[in-house]
Formats: C-alpha cells, sequence, structure tokens
C-alpha cells in the first residue's frame, strides 16, 4: 500500500534496558516495515526518571522522529531548557501555562508528508493537570490545516479517561492511544469515523520487574512502607510497538497492527 504513510508508535521507554533493545531492534524494524514516522515516549528514558540530552539523541540517531513525555518529564533538571530549544521534544499540553515546551509538533517524513504529534496527561489518579480535553481542542485549533495525520499521545492512568478521549476526538485525528501503565492491552481499533485507538501501547523494557523497576527496591516500599530508592532494570527488555498505516488526504487511520519483539 504505497499510498499510506507507515507510523510507528512506540510506548514508554524504560532505562537502559529499553534503550538496548530498541538499539538491537528499531533501524531494523523500520526498515522491515517501510516505516515512515516513529513516535515513542521518553519520560522513562534516563533510568526510568525523565528524559536527558544524551539519551534522547541516542534514540533520535536510531530513527525516533518526536519524543513525547509524562508524568517524569521534569525529573531531570536540564531538561527544562533542552524542551525549549528541540521541537522533537513535546510535553503534555495541558501542563501549566507557565511550563517550558510545548504540547504539539509537526515534522515532516522523508516524504514530505507532514505529522503532527499530540501530547496530553490524564487527570484520574495523576494530579492536578488542567482539562486534557480542552487541551486537546486548543492544540486541534493550533495546528495548521496542511497535516496528513495526528497522533495523540494520552498518558494516562485510567482507561476510561483514554476511551472517552479517544471518543471526543473521534474523525478529528488518526490516532488515538494511551502510555504510562507501562502495559500493553489488546483493544486496538479503527472507528467507522477513520481513527485509531489503543488504551496503552505499553512500555519497552524488561517485564521481568515491576513495570521496568527492579523487584526487590519496588516491592520493599510497597510492603515495608519504607523510602527505598527505584532502580531501572538494565537488560532484557521487550518492545511492544503498534504500526499505523495513515491514508494522507483524509488522516484517516486503514491498518493497524502489534508487534512484540520479546528478549
Ligand atoms: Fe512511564
Ligand atoms: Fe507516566
Amino acid at each position: 500500500m504505497p499510498d499510506l504513510i507507515n507510523i510507528l508508535v512506540l510506548g514508554d521507554i524504560v532505562g537502559r534496558a529499553g534503550r538496548r533493545a530498541l538499539a538491537e531492534h528499531l533501524p531494523r524494524l523500520i526498515d522491515q516495515h517501510h516505516v515512515d514516522f516513529t513516535v515513542a515516549n521518553g519520560e522513562n528514558l534516563a533510568a526510568g526518571f525523565g528524559t536527558t540530552r544524551n539519551t534522547a539523541e541516542e534514540m533520535f540517531r536510531l530513527g525516533v522522529d518526536v519524543l513525547t513525555n509524562g508524568n517524569h518529564c521534569w525529573d531531570q533538571r536540564d531538561f527544562l531548557r533542552q524542551i525549549e530549544q528541540d521541537e522533537r521534544l513535546i510535553r503534555p499540553m495541558n501542563f501549566s501555562s507557565r511550563a517550558p515546551g510545548r504540547g504539539w509538533t509537526v515534522r515532516e517524513t522523508a516524504a514530505g508528508h507532514r505529522i503532527a504529534v499530540i501530547n496530553l496527561i490524564g487527570q484520574v489518579f495523576m494530579g492536578p493537570w488542567a482539562c486534557p480535553f480542552e487541551a486537546a481542542e486548543r492544540a486541534l485549533a493550533e495546528i495548521p490545516d496542511d497535516v496528513q495525520a495526528i497522533l495523540v499521545d494520552m498518558h494516562a492512568e485510567a482507561t476510561s479517561e483514554k476511551m472517552g478521549m479517544s471518543w471526543f476526538l473521534d474523525g478529528k485525528v488518526s490516532f488515538v492511544y494511551g502510555t504510562h501503565t507501562h502495559v500493553p492491552t489488546c483493544d486496538e481499533v479503527i472507528h467507522a469515523s477513520g481513527t485509531a485507538y489503543q488504551s496503552d501501547i505499553g512500555m519497552t523494557g524488561s517485564y521481568q520487574s515491576i513495570i521496568g523497576m527492579k523487584v526487590e527496591s519496588a516491592l520493599a516500599r510497597m510492603v515495608d512502607k519504607l523510602p527505598r530508592r527505584f532502580e531501572a532494570v538494565e537488560r532484557g527488555a521487550t518492545i511492544f510497538a503498534t504500526l499505523v498505516s495513515i491514508e494522507p488526504e483524509t488522516r484517516q487511520c486503514k491498518a493497524i497492527e502489534r508487534i512484540c519483539i520479546r528478549p
């Protein structure tokens, strides 16, 4: 299907394990599936906590075009500056208007297609963010009309809120997908409108863990109720990704497929 834009979507990339797996497999995946554009969530790139210049650059070199973010956005102090300087880095649109960076970006593929990516964060069990629905409306009003696909990373805990967003944006965008839970869901669907949806892409990280963190440290916090430093698992990551094919004339999704590469 030569006329479609193939977009590879990755969820949260967790620490060195996630980065290593992508270094090994991402260039081949992009080649094999004729991927035109790749987006990933970078909030856990740096040992599970935020994004650094080096870890972001590592992902861009492997073929990632845009890095979205989430509640770990400001874990690394330097990121406050970096996000201002690089249009490939975005953060949730419904963060405070005083926060640095932008909530959406438009980037061009090698074939000249313009892809918009919007980042939102949920309110349920998450934090005192502004309304993601109003932020989504604002983003759509700001994004230029000449884009050929619109992707929405809804970084959220509650499945219901993510599904709510998919119906709120039904017929207006190409793909609404969840990140943040670090667990993939098998509910990928293309609605009659041409908008695709998946509740969570799932992390690229170790599944012999507690959402990418070493079991000892995470479990001890739960059982002993004592403060303990979380440590990301360093090897053995599984890649979960979703490939969507978008028709540029209509921005509609025509095919959706989950991909899994185990260690
Ligand atoms: Fe995450
Ligand atoms: Fe998160």
